[in-house]
């Protein structure tokens, strides 16, 4: 009966017709291209290249600019990685994760009946990790930039300042985040000063203006220490948060190696733990490798199960091994043996689906037991910047530091709060990420730059929580395999499924309506979700550059020359 109306479910809602990629291609340029989620973002990138800086600093430009345009996600009171090659082919990973405060506790959004309390790690002072946003830039200034830090923050400062207009996408988003601003801030802030703000509004935000003159003037200092320091402690007080002090000025960001795998002939260069995006990126690969994809086609029902099946066995791995390396140890290595994935294979069916309940974790020998944005870019040197930073949520915990105008993440959520327990993106923990003073919460974010024959081939990443991994899977799957172009690639349809719960989500016309039967056939429950991620993306082809920007999901563009 249930089997029946899922499949009742399944004709009804995908009655539509699938969507076709349209055959085009983004922007093209023969030098540099820039992809970011905001067109001033965009801009402010390519001004910093043709001023001569290189990829990391139009990078550092972009993040402070996302700050002040795109505040439900770009940030200074958040954390991300950054992924860099440079044109030499040497490669860097940065870790700018937020880190749970000092006085953060495993238990600490546990009743006294040891039950999760509702929202408690999603909104509010109490969800928010230490910010590593600022002192990340500063660590990839120090180690690849070129021109003046203060170069670099002033177009920010000139954003927030002189003012600038909204989208109608953004001032929707202000407007239905409203109530939530007015609940968890004591002091009203700058986004709030109008209640129906209007596509074209031309706003300011003086307080966050100021405090990126700060962090101009003084480096990490400007954010760690000082006026802003002291008014995060402030908020911190006066919402019973936990972040001090002392948390502020501890906090390191972390140079990490590169996780590597290699995909036919394809190289694949992405983010190592604390995120779990590079690793689990490339566990899917090699668990899809030795089948024929392209001749079963883009989003056909063999296709989608091939993928559905791989990532349940590779969540379920996420969930067991992966957590914040200074804490626990991950075996990434034995992750990304190609044996150990051909054996996670072994019991694929082609024709069935395997429940999730069946699937565990892989054997490991000798082993103990919506907010986020990605902005690509490549300079005209060839050297290539891929970078993902996120709050977590839409406007983070939605507190806005008072006096200093930016939004904090509520990034705790991405902690395990209970084993077993789900967080706001569905995605279950273990012990590898409890929560323990100072640690980083495990991420999917999974900026990562491909290689095609030792050359750079590929930028790539997208916001969208445990989704990250899988549309960036699919996106360099939809360029290798199925022969799309960067902008039908980002454009193609997605779809998701992660383990547990046990679901197949593809987006709105994704998959045709015998391809959806196919599936609920061979055992598949498919639930229907509006929009999966907003990938950001650059393809380097025939010596020119293709910008493929998510701008049929969101503000994203492209801007090259
Ligand atoms: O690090 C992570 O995996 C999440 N905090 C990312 C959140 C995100 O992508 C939200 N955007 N839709």
């Amino acid at each position: 009966m249930k089997r029946l109306f899922t499949l009742l479910l399944a004709i009804g809602l995908l009655a539509c017709q699938q969507q076709v990629a349209e055959k085009k291609t983004g922007l093209m340029a023969d030098s540099a291209m820039v992809v970011t989620a905001h067109p001033l973002a965009s801009q402010t990138g390519v001004a910093i290249l043709k001023k001569g800086g290189n990829a990391v600093d139009a990078a550092i430009a972009v993040q402070f600019a996302l700050a002040v345009v795109f505040p439900a996600a770009g940030n200074i009171g958040g954390g991300g990685y950054m992924v860099v090659r440079m044109k030499d082919g040497s490669v860097a990973t940065l870790d700018y994760r937020e880190k749970a405060p000092a006085k953060a506790t495993t238990d600490m959004y546990l009743d006294k009946n040891r039950d999760v309390i509702p929202n408690l790690s999603i909104s509010g002072h109490l969800a928010s990790g230490v910010p590593g946003s600022v002192d990340g830039m500063v660590e990839a200034h120090k180690k690849f930039g070129t021109l003046p830090w203060k170069d670099l923050v002033q177009p920010a400062i000139d954003l927030a300042l002189k003012g600038f207009t909204l989208t109608s996408r953004e001032a929707n988003w202000f407007n239905e985040s409203r109530a939530d601003l007015i609940k968890y801030n004591s002091i009203k802030p700058e986004f709030l000063l109008k209640n129906n703000w209007k596509s074209g509004d031309t706003v300011k935000w003086i307080d966050l203006g100021h405090t990126l003159e700060r962090i101009r003037d003084n480096g990490r200092a400007g954010f760690y220490e000082g006026k802003t320091a002291d008014d995060i402690v402030s908020e911190m007080q006066r919402g019973k948060g936990l972040i001090t002090h002392e948390d502020l000025k501890n906090y390191k960001s972390v140079w990490r190696e590169p996780v590597t795998g290699i995909y036919k002939e394809y190289k694949i260069i992405s983010m190592p733990p604390s995120s779990s995006g590079g690793v689990c990126l490339i566990q899917l690969l090699k668990c899809v490798e030795p089948y024929p994809m392209k001749s079963w086609g883009f989003n056909s029902a063999k296709t989608i199960h091939l993928m559905v099946e791989a990532e349940r066995r590779v969540y379920a791995d996420r969930t067991k091994y992966l957590g914040d390396p200074d804490f626990y140890k991950v075996p990434v290595k034995e992750l990304l043996d190609d044996q150990y994935n051909d054996e996670r294979m072994s019991t694929f069916n082609p024709d069935q689906a395997t429940p999730s309940a069946q699937v565990k974790e892989g054997k490991i020998a000798g082993y103990e037991s919506e907010e986020t944005t990605h902005f690509s870019i490549v300079d005209s040197k060839g050297n290539a910047v891929s970078s993902t930073t996120t709050i977590n949520g839409w406007f983070g915990s939605k507190v806005v530091v008072a006096g200093s105008g930016f939004f904090l993440n509520n990034e705790m959520d991405d902690f395990s709060a209970k084993p077993g327990v789900p967080n706001m993106f569905g995605v279950l923990g273990t012990k590898a990420n409890r929560i323990e003073p100072q640690k980083r919460m495990l991420s999917a974010m999974s900026p990562t730059i491909v290689e095609k024959n030792g050359e750079l081939f590929m930028v790539v990443g997208t916001p969208g929580g445990s989704t990250i991994i899988t549309s960036v899977f699919q996106t360099i799957l939809n360029v290798v395999e199925h022969g799309m172009s960067m902008q039908q690639a980002v454009d193609a349809r997605r779809v998701h499924s992660q383990w547990l719960p046990d679901i197949v989500v593809p987006e709105e016309r994704a998959i045709s309506k015998s391809d959806s039967l196919a599936l609920v056939k061979m055992g598949h429950k498919i639930v229907l979700r509006k929009n999966i991620g907003r990938v950001d993306a650059i393809l380097v082809k025939g010596g020119k550059l293709e910008g493929g920007a998510d701008h049929t999901r969101g503000d994203d563009t492209a801007a090259g020359y």
